[in-house]
């Protein structure tokens, strides 16, 4: 699967910020290696009477555009909202890597986009299942049904948790602790979890200060996320750092797992490493950490 350390954000209809995004993408030009993945927002970056603008924008800088080998995602506006379906075909003629629906609530909304993605595909004889899908759960519908709709498809490939659609549908004050968030953003990583999909966490809106934002995607990777949504290219580097196993990580990880498989040969399930105990879950634990170092191109 692409990494998905940051998914920067940008209004659809605001070609500047796309044309900045697209210098930030691809290899070499951020020391993480590029930002992962770039979003051209449809929905709530895209003021209502600008939604046909953004299309055109979108269209026009996906043709004129190189953006590397990051990710191209166009988030679609949600589904019911009477603009999915104008936005799926002006999103899908624009050939993106990557669709993004956001405020699902059911399996049934990701399986009906996902059939109208393959009769794109079929109709353009483009590869049938090429074009992937993310989908945003953060009402508390959505939550209630995350174990359909985390195994709803074989498009999908991450679930990205929307902090502030989720504290507003439950009625919830945001805090800079996120206390509130805590019970849905554990729902959505155990449900990512058991269906092999990466887990997005939400946006940081402090833009201006790097120390908020590397605090907090620090705290999401130590809770299993993958990767963290941002809106803005300062936050890119903190970011990708903090979903990126540090050296020291990788180190101990490759030693827990040659350690391990040298007792499993003597017949020993548990031992002891620096004082502490080594058994099956802390193995699978390195091999996580050594998965996503791969991932980020440290492996
Ligand atoms: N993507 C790409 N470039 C961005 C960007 C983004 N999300 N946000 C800011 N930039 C660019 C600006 O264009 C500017 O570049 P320039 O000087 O060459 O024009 C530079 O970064 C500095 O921007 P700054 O002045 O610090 O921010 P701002 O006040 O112009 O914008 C926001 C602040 C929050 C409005 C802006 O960051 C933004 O639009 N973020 C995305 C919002 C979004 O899509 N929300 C929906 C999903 S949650
Ligand atoms: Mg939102």
């Amino acid at each position: 699967m692409h990494a998905r350390r940051a998914l920067l954000y940008m209004p659809g209809d605001d070609r500047r910020k796309i044309e900045k995004a697209a210098s930030l993408a691809g290899p070499g030009r951020q020391p993480q290696g590029g930002v992962d993945c770039l979003c051209m927002d449809l929905e709530d970056g895209t003021a209502l009477n600008r939604k046909a603008e953004a299309r055109a924008v979108i269209a026009a800088a996906m043709r004129e555009l190189d953006f590397g080998n990051s990710e191209r995602c166009i988030r679609i506006n949600s589904i019911g909202s009477g603009l999915e379906h104008e936005d799926l075909a002006a999103a899908l003629a624009a050939r993106p890597d990557t669709i993004i629906v956001p405020k699902v609530e059911n399996a049934a909304q990701l399986t009906a986009v996902s059939a109208q993605i393959e009769a794109y595909e079929l109709a353009n004889s483009l590869p049938l299942g090429g074009i992937r899908l993310l989908a945003g759960v953060e009402t508390a519908r959505g939550i209630l049904n995350l174990k359909e709709i985390a195994s709803a498809d074989k498009r999908l490939e991450a679930l990205i948790f929307g902090g502030e659609d989720f504290a507003a549908s439950i009625g919830a004050v945001r805090s800079p602790e996120a206390i509130e968030l805590l019970y849905a953003r554990q729902a959505l990583l155990t449900a990512c979890a058991a269906n092999a999909l990466q887990a997005i966490d939400i946006v940081c809106i402090d833009f201006r200060n790097p120390e908020i934002v590397r605090a907090e995607a620090e705290f999401g990777a130590r809770l299993g996320f993958s990767g963290k949504q941002i809106i803005h290219p300062a936050q890119i580097e903190p970011v990708q750092t903090a979903f990126t196993p540090s050296d020291e990580a990788i180190a101990y990880a490759r030693r827990v797992a040659e350690t391990f498989e040298a007792h499993q040969r003597e017949g020993r399930g548990a031992y002891a490493l620096d004082g502490k105990m080594i058994d099956l879950p802390l193995l699978k634990n390195a091999q996580k950490v050594l998965e996503r170092a791969r991932a980020a191109g440290k492996l």
